[in-house]
């Protein structure tokens, strides 16, 4: 799958609550907090580039937002984009990894699972843990909206009881690809392999649901994120950015 596909793949699975067209580039708006559904995602272009760009900082300035593009590296378009961004001084930022493995290899590297609760609707311990992991209320229903809005078949997966959950994740499979979301695990239950166990729950759960494979995103700078994907087998494809124009100081 080239990256093109698997941009495609992602904008499906986790969908902002706004998606509009300018030019050709999928503008995505959301509650302005996180990154992806906040941000432009250039995969196809027609017209006038210097055009673009300022309807693109009309869009996100009438909505009290700062302009935003996430873009791929080796799927952008037009190509010269991040070249023309930089002249007008915008710079990338957030580097993030796409990670993908095969499902049998993933699984094959993963523990068999044991007391992983999976269900396609948000039980409330999950939403718990949204609630307790984000920065402010707003980021709070920002998440909370974007997990609920997934598509079907979808998985929201945790350990721990109906009142308490200790770690969560969710998977949702797009064209027999499952995309991985949401892993959490509550700092005072972290390093005991809870969130292998979630991870081997969902892409479980994907196998027997038709997918083949899985993907996801990292922030390259997530070292414990990053080394646990990596032991389940997931490996690099591609990284995007963030790119916003330089605040003046
Ligand atoms: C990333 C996260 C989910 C890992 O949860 P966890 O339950 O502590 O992970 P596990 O105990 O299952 O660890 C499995 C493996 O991941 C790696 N890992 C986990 N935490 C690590 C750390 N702090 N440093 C280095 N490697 C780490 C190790 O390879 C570990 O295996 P090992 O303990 O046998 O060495 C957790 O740190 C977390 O919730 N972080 C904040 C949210 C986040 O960043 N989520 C990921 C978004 S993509």
């Amino acid at each position: 799958m080239n990256t093109f596909d698997l941009e495609r793949l992602l904008l499906a699975a986790w969908p902002a609550r706004e998606t509009t067209s300018l030019h050709g580039w999928t503008v995505l708006t959301d509650g302005g907090v996180t990154g992806r559904p906040n941000a432009v995602s250039p995969l196809a272009f027609h017209g006038k580039l210097g055009e673009a760009i300022a309807a693109v900082q009309s869009h996100y300035t009438a909505r009290h937002m700062r302009p935003t593009f996430r873009i791929a590296r080796g799927a952008c378009a037009p190509v010269d984009l991040p070249e023309v961004l930089i002249s007008h001084g915008w710079k990338p930022t957030q580097e993030t990894l796409v990670m993908t493995a095969p499902l049998a290899d993933a699984l094959s590297r993963l523990p068999s699972v044991e007391g992983v609760v999976l269900s396609e609707t948000c039980p409330p311990a999950v939403d718990a843990i949204i609630r307790e992991t984000s920065a402010s209320a707003v980021e709070y229903e920002e998440r909370r909206g974007l997990a609920l809005r997934t598509p079907h078949p979808r998985a929201f997966a945790m350990i721990g009881d109906s009142d308490n959950a200790q770690a969560i994740g969710l998977s949702v499979i797009v064209e027999g690809q499952a995309a991985v979301f949401l892993m959490r695990t509550h700092p005072a239950h972290r390093r005991k392999g809870l969130a292998r166990r979630v991870l081997a729950g969902l892409l479980g759960w994907a196998r027997n649901n038709g997918a083949t494979g899985a993907f996801l995103q990292v922030e390259a700078d997530n070292k414990p994120a990053v080394s646990l994907y990596e032991a389940a087998a997931f490996k690099s494809v591609y990284s995007y950015d963030y790119w916003r124009e330089e605040t003046i100081p």
